[in-house]
């Protein structure tokens, strides 16, 4: 099934942004900053009039997790006040709304298994802090919405992206000979595409609500940069280091590999193993 009209997409520059508005070409209503501010309500009411979309699908965030450290206002204004005005006006219109979250709502040590969107989050630092409370702000106001959460995105990079893990590796991995690499923390990177098929396809077929949403299997960032190293025939010494030794501004969590059953069990589009993305991504980039 797919719905009549256009989706508006915001941060239509970041990696998901531009991902999202390739796949629905025609469809798409692109916007980023500064047409596009999420946190003037005033901005997002007068998008809505302007361009009527079908959707609104909210790509737009604070993403730098450590300068969020020192920026806790923006942060805030981006990630949890942004998506309040956002679910306010497709309240009022009756707009589905489709945002996006972070595995790093867990703390990462509450749970040695997959964790499933019953899981309480424990939220550390400023990042993860206001992306919970960017859910909360949607879920207390918006019935007609779905948020993914997702966890190390990878994917064609847009006009705005710095840059992704697998593409800081293959820049570090040219240049260096030895790299000290985080070993302790588990996750499941993402590649984007994969993302936003299963977006989409919730969308299209209206199933709302919170859905755990990342690539298959499970690794570490050393295990996930080695595997890079392989593909890309680099050779490159690695040491493994802990996440203590590593000692970034804001905390990442040890575990936080999410359960995806909440949204197979629908029968979207199936997410890949990670190693096959990589590779997939690795030979289209
Ligand atoms: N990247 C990851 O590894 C990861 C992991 C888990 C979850 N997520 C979530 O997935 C979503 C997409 O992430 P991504 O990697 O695609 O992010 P991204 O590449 O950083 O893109 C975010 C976009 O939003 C724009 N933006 C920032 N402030 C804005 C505002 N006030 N109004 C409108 N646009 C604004 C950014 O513009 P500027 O660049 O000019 O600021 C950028 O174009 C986010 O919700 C993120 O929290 C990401």
């Amino acid at each position: 099934m797919e719905m009549s009209g256009k989706y508006l997409v915001l941060g239509a520059k970041g990696q998901l942004g531009t991902e999202l508005t390739l796949r629905l070409g025609e469809r798409a209503l692109p916007v980023d900053l500064p047409d596009g501010d999420i946190t003037d309500k005033y901005a997002v009411q007068d998008l809505l009039d302007a361009l009527k979309p079908a959707a609104v699908l909210n790509a737009a965030a604070f993403t730098a997790v450590d300068a969020a450290e020192r920026q806790p206002a923006v942060c805030r204004r981006v990630n949890a006040a942004g998506p309040l005005y956002l679910a306010q006006e497709c309240e009022k219109r009756g707009l589905p709304l489709l945002h996006v979250s972070t595995d790093y709502v867990f703390c990462g040590t509450q749970k040695r298994a997959p964790l499933t969107e019953e899981d309480e989050p424990v939220p550390q630092g400023v990042y993860a802090v206001t992306k919970l409370e960017g859910e909360r702000n949607i879920q207390k106001t918006h019935e007609k919405h779905i948020i993914l959460r997702t966890c190390g995105l990878y994917g064609k990079l847009g006009a705005n992206t710095q840059g992704n893990f697998v593409e800081t590796m293959r820049r570090i991995g040219a240049e260096r000979r030895n790299l000290r690499v985080v070993n302790d923390q588990f996750c499941t990177p993402t590649w984007v595409p994969n993302l936003a098929a299963a977006a989409l396809w919730l969308l299209e077929n209206e199933k709302w609500g919170l859905f755990h949403v990342v690539d298959s299997g499970e690794t570490t960032w050393f295990d996930f940069a080695k595997e890079i190293f392989r593909l890309c025939a680099l050779a490159v010494e690695m040491t493994p280091i802990s996440t203590a030794e590593w000692n970034a501004p804001s905390p990442r969590p040890l575990y936080s590999v999410l359960d995806t059953s909440k949204y197979h069990v629908l029968g979207g589009p199936k997410m890949l193993r990670w190693q096959e993305s990589l590779e997939k991504y690795l030979a289209q980039r």
